[in-house]
């Protein structure tokens, strides 16, 4: 495991860009897209080298770690509008080609599997981008989550419905039910880039990087995986 400690949050998102950037000029390259506030710097520096330096990423694809159940596609705060208006919209990234689980559809128990196969069919994911949640979790993989998980329907805590509540009126809007890539299948992806900022996600990312392998952290999936950089500024490296 790559550990980058960088000065700034400006920093970090440039070395996370730097990381994408290679996979999309190297050619078609299937992005795994995470959303949560961390790798916004990321989107926006790759968009400013999308239009700056013609960084094209008209061969690329990309799948979004998760969804909240319940919530239509169109609502401001599904991730399936999230990640179009943070991301997709500012490159030329074709919308039809980025996948987000379907969490409105009728057959919710089954859609992990189809959502899994949909991977499985692209070939797989180049380079998957991650946040970390203060208890640890990736996706909505809550502490608890078998550390070989598939793509599946989990229930909220309540930590992690009253942490996204800022993103809704109230915390009562908060969905409890979201569909989420599993820690297996995000281990699947050939490369794992994490992304902290600040002094809040220093205890996370000490124990995902240096604690026990536990799904009480499950973050600490990714000591197991052989290709993995954690990109992070020095208030999130401090417990290190
Ligand atoms: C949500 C997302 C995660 C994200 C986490 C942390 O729970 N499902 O993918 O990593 O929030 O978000 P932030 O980066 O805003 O701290």
């Amino acid at each position: 495991m790559e550990i980058v400690i960088r000065s700034t949050p400006a920093d970090v998102s440039s070395t996370v860009a730097d990381i994408v950037e290679g996979y999309v000029r190297r050619g078609p390259a299937t992005l795994g897209l995470a959303t949560g506030s961390s790798p916004l710097g990321s989107y926006r520096e790759l968009a400013r080298r999308h239009r700056q330096q013609a960084l094209d990423f008209s061969a690329a694809r990309g799948f979004l770690l998760d969804e909240y159940v319940g919530l239509p596609k169109s609502h401001d705060q599904s991730y399936f509008s999230v990640i179009r208006s943070e991301f997709v919209d500012h490159v030329n990234l074709d919308p039809d080609r980025v996948l987000s689980p379907n969490g409105e559809g009728a057959d919710i128990a089954g859609e992990g599997a189809r959502y899994d196969a949909a991977i499985r069919e692209a070939g797989g994911v180049d380079v998957q981008l991650l946040g970390i949640g203060t208890d640890g979790h990736i996706g909505f993989n809550e502490p608890g989550s078998s550390l070989s998980s598939r793509t599946r329907v989990k229930t909220l805590t309540e930590q992690t419905r009253l942490d996204n509540a800022r993103f809704f009126d109230s915390v009562d809007d908060v969905p409890h039910h979201v569909l989420t890539q599993g820690l297996g299948t995000i281990s699947e992806a050939r490369h794992l880039v994490m992304v902290a900022y600040g002094k809040g996600k220093a205890g996370a990312i000490a124990a995902a990087v240096e604690g026990p392998l536990s799904a009480f952290c499950p973050a600490s999936v990714m000591q197991l995986h052989p290709h993995v950089t954690v990109v992070v500024d020095e208030a999130a490296a401090s417990k290190l």
